[in-house]
C-alpha cells in the first residue's frame, strides 16, 4: 500500500501559481489519509477561501495522484489557512516579476544579436530604428548591453538623459523621435564604468522592459551584448520576443559563434528573423570594384544552415562610421537596410508600396 510519505512526494510536484511554492511546502495538504482499497484523501488548505487558483490546484494534485498505481480514487476538500498560516505562506512567496507598464502597447520586440563582437550590433540597431522611424513607425530601443552601453552616443544622447515620472521611468527621445533606454543614461558621466554581476544585468534588463513608459510602440529593438550570457539569456526568456535579427561579419571565427546563438535561440523556439552581414566587402567609389576586406562571405552558409529565411549583406561604409562617431546616426543613408522593412509590413504589403 501507497504511504502518505509517498503521496507528500508526489504532491510537491503541485505549485500555488500566485505564491510559486508548491503546496506541501507552503503546509497547504491537510488530513492527508490513505483509506484500505487506495483511497487517498486531504484537504487543501486555502490563503483564502475564494482562491483563484484553488481548482487548478486541486485538479492537478487529482492528475498526479490518480496515475499512481496504487491509488484508486483521490478525495479534495478545500479548507482554510488561520491568519498565522496565511502570513506564513505569504512570506515565502517569491517577488511576483512586475507587470508591464499598464501604459505600454508594444508591438514587435526584436532582438539584435551576434556571437562575436564588434560586428556593428549597435549600429545596425540604430540604423535599422532610424528607417522604420523614416517609414512612419514609432520606434523604441532597449539597450540590452548594460555594462557596455553604445546606443546613446550614436544619437548623441548625454548622460543622465532619463526621467522618472509618476507613470514610471521616461525613456530619452531623439530628434526623430526614437525612445531609448539604457544604463549611460543613468550614470552622471557617459564613461562611468558600470561594473555588474548577472543578477543585477538581468534585473535591469527586465526593469528596462517593464518599468519604462514606453507608450504605444510598433517596434522595440532590443541591442544586447556580443555572445549567449546573462544578458541574452535574461532577454531571450523574458521579453516577449517575436524573433532576432543576427549580425556577422565574414571572418570565419564570427561564422562559427553566430551558430551557437542560433542554437540558443532555437532551443527556446525565437525565430531567427534574418542574417545581416556587416563588414561584407568595400566598393571602390572611384572604380567602383568590391574589395573583400576581410575574406569571403559566410552568410550564404550560415543561412541555409540555420534555415534563416533573409540574409542582407553590408558594405564597409566609413561616412556610416563618422556619423555613429559623432553621434549623427539619424543622418545616416538607410537604403542598404531596406530589404529589412519587410519583416515589419503587415503579411502581403509590397515594400515598394511602404509609404
Ligand atoms: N558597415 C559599417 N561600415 C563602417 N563602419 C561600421 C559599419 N558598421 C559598424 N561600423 C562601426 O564599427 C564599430 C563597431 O560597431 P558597433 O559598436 O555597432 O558594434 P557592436 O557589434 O555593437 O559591438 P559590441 O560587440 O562591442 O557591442 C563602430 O565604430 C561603428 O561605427
Ligand atoms: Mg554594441
Amino acid at each position: 500500500m501507497i504511504t502518505t510519505g509517498q503521496i507528500l512526494e508526489v504532491l510537491q510536484k503541485v505549485v500555488d501559481p500566485e505564491l510559486g511554492h508548491n503546496i506541501v511546502a507552503l503546509g497547504m495538504v491537510r488530513d492527508l489519509t490513505v483509506h484500505p482499497g487506495g483511497e487517498v484523501s486531504f484537504t487543501l488548505a486555502l490563503t483564502i477561501p475564494t482562491c483563484p487558483m484553488k481548482d487548478h490546484m486541486a485538479f492537478n494534485a487529482r492528475q498526479l495522484l490518480t496515475t499512481l498505481p496504487d491509488v484508486s480514487k483521490v478525495e479534495i476538500t478545500f479548507g482554510e489557512m488561520t491568519d498565522e498560516e496565511r502570513k506564513n505562506a505569504f512570506s515565502m512567496a517569491r517577488p511576483i516579476p512586475p507587470k508591464l507598464n499598464a501604459f505600454n502597447k508594444i508591438g514587435r520586440v526584436i532582438a539584435v544579436m551576434s556571437g562575436k563582437g564588434g560586428v556593428g550590433k549597435s549600429s545596425l540597431t540604430a540604423l535599422l530604428a532610424v528607417m522604420l522611424v523614416r517609414s512612419g513607425k514609432k520606434v523604441g530601443i532597449l539597450d540590452a548591453d548594460v555594462t557596455g552601453p553604445s546606443i546613446p552616443k550614436l544619437f548623441g544622447l548625454p548622460a543622465g538623459g532619463l526621467r522618472g515620472s509618476a507613470q514610471g521611468i521616461l525613456p530619452a527621445i531623439t530628434p526623430l523621435g526614437i525612445r531609448i533606454v539604457s544604463t549611460n543614461l543613468l550614470v552622471p558621466e557617459e564613461d562611468t564604468a558600470v561594473i555588474w554581476r548577472g543578477p543585477l544585468i538581468s534585473g535591469t534588463i527586465q526593469q528596462f522592459y517593464n518599468e519604462v513608459l514606453w507608450g504605444k510602440l510598433d517596434v522595440l529593438l532590443v541591442d544586447l551584448p556580443p555572445g549567449t550570457a546573462d544578458a541574452a539569456i535574461t532577454v531571450i526568456k523574458n521579453l516577449p520576443l517575436s524573433g532576432a535579427l543576427l549580425v556577422t561579419s565574414p571572418q570565419q571565427l564570427a561564422a562559427l559563434v553566430v551558430r551557437k546563438a542560433v542554437h540558443m535561440l532555437q532551443s527556446l523556439d525565437i525565430p531567427v528573423l534574418g542574417l545581416i552581414e556587416n563588414f561584407s566587402y568595400y566598393r571602390d567609389p572611384q572604380t567602383g570594384v568590391i574589395h573583400e576586406i576581410f575574406g569571403p562571405s559566410h552568410a550564404g552558409e550560415i543561412a541555409e544552415l540555420t534555415g534563416t529565411p533573409l540574409q542582407l549583406r553590408l558594405a564597409i561604409d566609413p561616412a556610416l562610421t563618422g556619423l555613429c562617431d559623432t553621434g549623427q546616426i539619424e543622418q545616416a543613408d538607410t537604403t542598404a537596410l531596406e530589404p529589412l522593412l519587410a519583416l515589419f509590413l503587415p503579411a502581403g504589403t509590397a515594400v515598394s508600396n511602404r509609404n
